[in-house]
């Protein structure tokens, strides 16, 4: 079975719930009053089976443990520890914080002045204790053990089997770097139930810059299920669209979530309980194609100057030649150029050179078209110009498109049937930067060996 595709059965009067209504059944009951806190004695509570934990969870960075904490479920026997979902609240600000279940049946975070972090909103007045599940769903429930509050219904960026996203509802990736958390995508199922949609989102303002794939249900979606056997679409009719296809992998003897991760793609992913080091396996992935999105603003799926590049389920963003990324430890974030551009001043197009890469586009924004020109003509008419960052060749019809920067919606792979060729520095020229033999194993396009001498 094709574990990428996803598929459009239509399964007519099978229509399986979602087991969403919890009861929050458990040996572990934690009773009103109760506290966490990442200095204290006790930092975490645990679901009965011991799989789940909710509380604070040390952000890892170069292997050691920070004294910044995320307020987190997570699963708590692999290793490392997966967490699938997290309240809003900078782990900067935590160190000092607790956690308490007061009495009156509220869930708060507090910092060391006393200030709200976060807290549980919109919990009615009856809550008798909280629970931590063993389906990974924390609960804070009434006297009779139905949930008031649950962290089912508030997901992050992952879903756990039994756990459904509802309409009007959305998974928003994650990414953080040292400054600022990056949403850059979102699965949302539409209010209305008209369809289930990925959206490329500006970090900054939430905004949506359009979206990637679609599943137009051409009637009522009421709700986005994931069970163990994949990723269903439950229409108001009874029927059920799939979206990931059932896998064998998915066994009691796996643990399993499905997570929109930082590079756009939604991923079902499996993990063996019996050795928590193995870990997680994609199950099944959409969309395949994600390099070919294109949006009008916005930099596309990788950063700007940069391009995508898929192989079976990852995504890299490159660099082309003489770029770099703007931080290393951010390969989403973009490229710039490792050298001085073309002086405008004084003509120095014999200074720089148009280095071939093969199926590789910038689509869109172009600033000039010819059509039909010779490929040296496109070439020669970059170099003269210092405005020209690269120029995009299609040898089937002699189109000719010039790009200034940033250059956006990067893309490479064989459905790619034009070349770009991007401008840089001959030899020494171009005022320093890395060299290219060094930047050319990065991008995986064979290029001849050159040595670049010491700049002057
Ligand atoms: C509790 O959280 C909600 C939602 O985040 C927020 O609107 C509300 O102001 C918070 N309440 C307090 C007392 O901070
Ligand atoms: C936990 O709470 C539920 C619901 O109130 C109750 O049925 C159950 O007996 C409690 N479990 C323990 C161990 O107290
Ligand atoms: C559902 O909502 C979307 C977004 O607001 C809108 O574009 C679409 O036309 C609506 N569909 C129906 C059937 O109302
Ligand atoms: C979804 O289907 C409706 C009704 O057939 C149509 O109006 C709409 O354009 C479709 N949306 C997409 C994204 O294909
Ligand atoms: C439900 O609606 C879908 C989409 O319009 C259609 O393909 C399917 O046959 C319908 N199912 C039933 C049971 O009517
Ligand atoms: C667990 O998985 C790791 C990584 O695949 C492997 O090296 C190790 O031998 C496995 N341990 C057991 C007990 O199977
Ligand atoms: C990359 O991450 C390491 C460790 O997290 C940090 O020390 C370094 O400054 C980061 N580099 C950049 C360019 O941000
Ligand atoms: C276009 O380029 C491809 C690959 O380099 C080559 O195989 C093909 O012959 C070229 N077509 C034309 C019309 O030059
Ligand atoms: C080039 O790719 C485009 C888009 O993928 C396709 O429509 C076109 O037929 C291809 N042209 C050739 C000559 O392969």
């Amino acid at each position: 079975m094709s574990s990428s595709s996803y598929l459009f059965l239509i399964q007519i009067c099978v229509f399986i719930l979602c087991n969403c209504s919890t009861e929050a059944r458990s040996s572990h009951n934690i009773s009103l009053g109760s506290s966490l806190s990442p200095l204290g004695r006790q930092i975490s509570w645990s679901s009965s089976s011991g799989d789940f934990a909710f509380g604070f969870l040390p952000v890892v960075e170069d292997g050691r443990a920070t004294r910044r904490f995320l307020l987190a479920i997570w699963f708590d026997k692999t290793d490392p520890k997966t967490v699938v979902w997290s309240a809003e609240v900078n782990p900067s600000a935590t160190g000092e914080a607790t956690l308490e279940l007061k009495t009156d049946g509220r869930l708060v975070l507090t910092d060391a002045q006393n200030r709200i972090l976060w807290n549980s909103s919109g919990v009615s007045d009856d809550v008798s204790h909280a629970a931590m599940l063993d389906d990974g769903n924390f609960v804070l429930a009434g006297p009779d053990g139905s949930p008031r509050w649950q962290s089912f219904q508030h997901p992050t960026d992952t879903l756990l089997p039994g756990q459904s996203l509802l309409p009007g509802n959305k998974l928003r990736s994650m990414e953080t770097d040292l400054l600022q958390l990056h949403r850059r995508f979102e699965l949302l199922l539409e209010a209305n139930g008209s369809d289930l949609a990925l959206y490329a989102i500006n970090t900054l303002s939430g905004s949506s810059y359009g979206f990637y794939w679609s599943v137009n249900t051409s009637t009522i979606a009421t709700q986005l299920c994931f069970q163990q056997s994949g990723l269903r679409l439950n229409l108001m009719n009874e029927s059920v669209i799939s979206i990931t296809s059932p896998s064998p992998e998915t066994e009691r003897d796996m643990y399993q979530r499905a997570t929109i991760g930082d590079d756009g793609v939604f991923r079902h992913y499996a993990h063996p309980k019996n050795n928590a080091t193995m870990g997680w396996k994609t199950v099944a992935f959409f969309p395949e194609g994600i390099c070919k999105a294109e949006f009008t603003y916005g930099s596309g799926i990788c950063g700007f100057n940069s391009y995508c590049i898929m192989n079976e389920d990852k995504v890299d963003c490159k660099c082309p030649p003489r770029y770099s990324y703007f931080d290393p430890n951010r390969t989403f974030g973009g490229c710039k150029q490792d050298f001085r551009m073309q002086s405008c001043e004084v003509d120095e197009s014999s200074m720089f050179e148009l280095m071939p890469m093969p199926n590789v586009d910038w689509p869109l924004a172009g600033y000039d078209h010819f059509w039909p020109v010779q490929e040296e003509k496109c070439k020669e008419w970059c170099s003269l110009d210092c405005l020209c960052a690269a120029v995009i060749f299609w040898n089937s019809t002699g189109d000719c498109w010039k790009k200034r920067h940033p250059m956006s919606n990067g893309m490479s792979g064989g459905f790619v049937n034009r070349t770009a060729y991007i401008k840089i520095p001959k030899g020494e020229g171009g005022g320093g930067g890395s060299s290219l033999a060094g930047v050319a194993t990065s991008w995986g396009y064979v290029m001849p060996q050159i040595v670049v001498p010491n700049a002057k």
